[in-house]
């Protein structure tokens, strides 16, 4: 169902303080923790003496320990203590995951063979670093999967429909605008320019914007994560071809965890500059954006709910599906990809 021998993201730095996390992540029943001395792990969920989640347990300084009886693991899975007992048995441990925090995002290894260590290293996004951004971020719960949410970031025309109180703006423009899909390797980017357009809500209240705008929309599906940049400048005033030009930018980090077959999480920031005459408003986008996010969350899942009612009926395609039908071909591709050696295998020991 997923692909598999890569990084996905498994939460944001802030959400591990001094409580472990239990979060399921490809079907895989995991714990995130941070421990005492600040290192973050991600170990399987489940104490190997009786079972009891290790997120009902409590974080110490060398690692986790189980609320039930007490032993205490290592990021690594293994265990370091069984309380009132000096041998540790040569089974007491657990799976455990590479997780690796960068940019305030906490990346997690998803091997095909478990235990399997990373053969790249996790993503880079500097935009969390750059100082010419401010951003926030959270994570959503989505009863639907994964690839519908891929499907909808990869097809903005929606905006002028779905989300018309913040950064939408006229459907026709949205649906008409100049439109360019790039695929490479196991990317795709989809561009989108809107020149001469009337500026969004969200845009006016962040930017003193006095007349029409172009916009831009630049959409990088990554597998596991999405960027997307978007903004807008005076019209006539900057080339849309630069990437240094100026006007009102918002950079969003969009990753699409599964969670199981038929839900996923959304961990999302949203990224964006400040004009020097306006105070920082980036707790106006970060709400802006919550909202319009919350927005495409009702109508993804009415989406899947009603595909449950009609589990076999055909859906059509129409132009805006150009991007969102070379993701789904690059996911499909990647699966297959990771079954080939395990049927080749399974072939050879017929
Ligand atoms: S269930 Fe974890 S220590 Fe007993
Ligand atoms: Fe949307």
């Amino acid at each position: 169902m997923f692909p598999l021998n890569r990084w996905y993201v498994a939460g944001f730095a802030w959400e591990l303080a001094d409580k472990p996390l239990a979060r399921t992540l490809l079907n895989q029943n995991i714990v995130l923790f941070r421990t005492g001395s600040g290192e973050v792990a991600a170990l399987e969920n489940r104490c190997c003496h009786k079972s009891l989640p290790l997120s009902c347990g409590t974080v110490e300084n060398s690692g986790v320990r189980c609320g039930y009886h007490g032993l205490l693991f290592a990021p690594s899975g293994a265990c370091l203590e069984v309380p009132g007992q000096e041998r540790i048995p040569v089974k007491a441990r657990v799976r455990s995951y590479t997780l690796v925090e960068k940019d305030q995002i906490l990346w997690i290894w998803m091997p095909q063979e478990e235990g399997a260590a990373p053969t790249c290293e996790a993503p880079d996004y500097p935009i969390h670093s750059d100082p010419r951004y401010t951003f926030r971020g959270d994570v959503f719960h989505y009863d639907a999967p994964y690839q519908l949410i891929h499907d909808n970031l990869l097809d903005l025309s929606h905006l002028g429909y779905v989300h018309l109180k913040t950064i939408g703006g006229n459907a026709a423009v949205h649906m008409n605008a100049e439109l360019k899909v790039e695929a490479a390797g196991d990317q795709v980017r989809v561009l989108r320019y809107m020149p001469d357009s009337v500026p969004p809500p969200t845009y006016l209240g962040a930017w003193p914007f006095e007349g029409r705008i172009d916009r831009w929309q630049e959409v990088e599906f990554k597998v596991s994560h999405l960027n997307i940049w978007t903004g807008g400048a005076d019209v006539g005033t900057e080339d849309m071809n630069d990437p240094q030009r100026g006007g009102f930018h918002m950079r969003g980090f969009h990753a699409i965890t599964p969670e199981t077959d038929t839900t996923a999480h959304y961990l999302w920031t949203m990224a964006a500059n400040h004009h020097p005459e306006r105070a920082n408003v980036i707790d106006l986008v970060y709400e802006q954006t919550a909202l319009t996010f919350y927005e495409d969350k009702v109508v993804i899942e009415a989406q899947y709910e009603n595909m449950k009612k009609h589990p076999n009926a055909p859906q059509i395609d129409i132009h805006v599906d150009v991007g969102p039908n070379r993701a789904r071909r690059v996911i499909e591709r990647l699966i297959r990809d990771n079954a080939a050696p395990a049927a080749a295998l399974s072939a050879a020991a017929a």
